[in-house]
């Protein structure tokens, strides 16, 4: 059937490049190395990341893990980075549910334990997010979070990620479903103000 619109984003404008490294204040969001297998392995140990993102990681599961992010790169299916700071893995960024056509894409997050409290989701999903209205030349991305996920409800407000919807009993956690907030972030949104990093 002919479409009537051109695709936002046109195929191969993300892999024809390679996968940025970005750069915020102290943080270093990069591409993730197999190397990172046994920091991933230990920020899935933590009881909140467990829960929110519903699933355990064991060594063989974070090096498949980590191998699938070049392809998901390359196939413009999906981008991961690691946040770091002077090389040590705080925290991640991906995206997922791309969609060329329309411009649109998914952002999640975690931070480790010792990282939490200092905006580093907050900063990193602004630099991925802000990179791939820019650069990526997208035109929304949402950001969904459990009602019950509170501190997940700011990192979305101060990233620039306004509330849109509830969507009830998306996704299944442990403890049975949970409604989810939908937020998203458009690249002709505002810009954003300046945020405190202590
Ligand atoms: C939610 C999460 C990503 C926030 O990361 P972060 O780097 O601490 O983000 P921020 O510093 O911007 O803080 C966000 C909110 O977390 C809460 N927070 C602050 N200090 C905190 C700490 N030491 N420990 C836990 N939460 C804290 C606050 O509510 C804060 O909002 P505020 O700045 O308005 O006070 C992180 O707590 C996490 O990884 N949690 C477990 C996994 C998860 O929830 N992932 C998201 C699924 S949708």
């Amino acid at each position: 059937m002919p479409v009537l619109v051109s695709p936002v984003v046109p195929d191969g404008r993300l892999s024809a490049r390679p996968q940025p490294t970005l750069r915020v204040d102290e943080l270093v969001m990069r591409p993730w190395l197999l190397s990172d297998v046994d920091a991933v392995v230990a920020a899935y140990d933590d009881a909140e990341i467990q829960r929110w993102h519903v699933r355990t990681m064991n060594r063989d599961e974070a090096l498949a893990w980590l191998a699938s992010w070049p392809d998901r790169w390359r196939s413009e299916t999906g981008a991961g980075w690691a946040v770091t700071q002077d090389g040590v893995l705080v925290g991640r960024v991906g995206l997922r549910s791309i969609g060329l056509h329309e411009g649109t894409a998914e952002i999640a997050y975690w931070t480790i334990p010792a990282a939490r409290g200092r905006n580093i989701a907050t900063r990193a999903t602004r630099a991925v997010s802000t990179w791939m209205f820019h650069h990526g030349g997208f035109h929304r991305i949402e950001l969904r979070h459990s009602t019950a996920n509170t501190h997940s409800c700011r990192v979305a407000e101060k990233a620039g990620f306004g509330y849109e919807a509830t969507i009830r009993q998306g996704v299944l956690h442990l403890d049975g479903w949970h409604d989810m907030h939908l937020h998203a972030r458009l690249a002709s949104d505002r810009a954003l103000p300046s945020l405190d990093r202590s």
